[in-house]
């Protein structure tokens, strides 16, 4: 289902990134994630974060599919680690938490055509998605940025290890790379599913699900 930002929502869920990006400690991981925020903005305010249309019966997977999807679903993810970091505070590396979770879909800048509504194929898919995927192109953009800076090596790779392991197949050997993962599964799996008419069969996941009887009751 569509529900294109518009400009003014797009600025904002940038912005929201640039502040959580600016809580970094680290000052070689804030200038990096701040560095590529600006570099990609452009790129980043005109992808969805997945694929729609004819490619939905190939992939059991996709979410956020319309314009400005990308921004808002990193920033929900970023948002979600940030909250759930923060109650293991004292036994995590928030500023791995918050670099990961900015730039986790930082590949898909490359690997989703650029949003267009009136594409006669609602497809915005792209050939590398097939070959190597956003997981692999992202690990290279960040990795060239990191090697501009005065890091360990050891550190180098904890930091892409956030990045590389972030699907939820893959094997985790950090505290900080669980909770972005599940940060990015909860944004998804719930984006799919609440994106679509409930008290119906979801058609991503060939599942029922309810609508609760009192949605929206509280005020946060
Ligand atoms: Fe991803
Ligand atoms: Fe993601």
């Amino acid at each position: 289902m569509l529900k294109n930002l518009s400009n003014k929502q797009k600025e904002e869920k940038f912005n929201g990134l640039i502040n959580y990006a600016s809580k970094i400690n680290n000052k070689s991981l804030k200038s990096v994630c701040i560095n590529i925020l600006n570099d990609y903005k452009e790129e980043l305010f005109c992808r969805g974060a997945g694929h729609d249309g004819i490619e939905m019966n190939k992939y059991n997977r996709t979410h956020q599919c319309f314009d400005g999807g990308l921004l808002d679903h990193i920033y929900n993810v970023t948002k979600i680690a940030y909250d759930v970091g923060c109650n293991y505070e004292k036994q995590v590396d928030m500023d791995l938490i918050l670099f990961g979770a900015i730039l986790h879909d930082i590949g898909k800048t490359k690997i989703f055509d650029k949003w267009n509504e009136n594409s006669e194929i609602k497809s915005n898919l792209n050939y590398s998605y097939l070959l190597v995927d956003h997981v692999y192109i992202g690990e290279k953009i960040v990795e060239e940025y990191l090697d501009k800076e005065n890091i360990s090596e050891k550190f180098k790779y904890q930091v892409l290890h956030i990045i590389a392991t972030h699907m939820d197949t893959m094997n985790k050997h950090m505290a900080e790379a669980y909770i972005v993962s599940y940060a990015d599964s909860i944004d998804a799996d719930v984006e799919n599913i609440i994106s679509y008419p409930r008290n119906a069969i979801n058609p991503i996941y060939n599942q029922y699900y309810y609508e609760s009887e009192n949605p929206n009751k509280w005020k946060i």
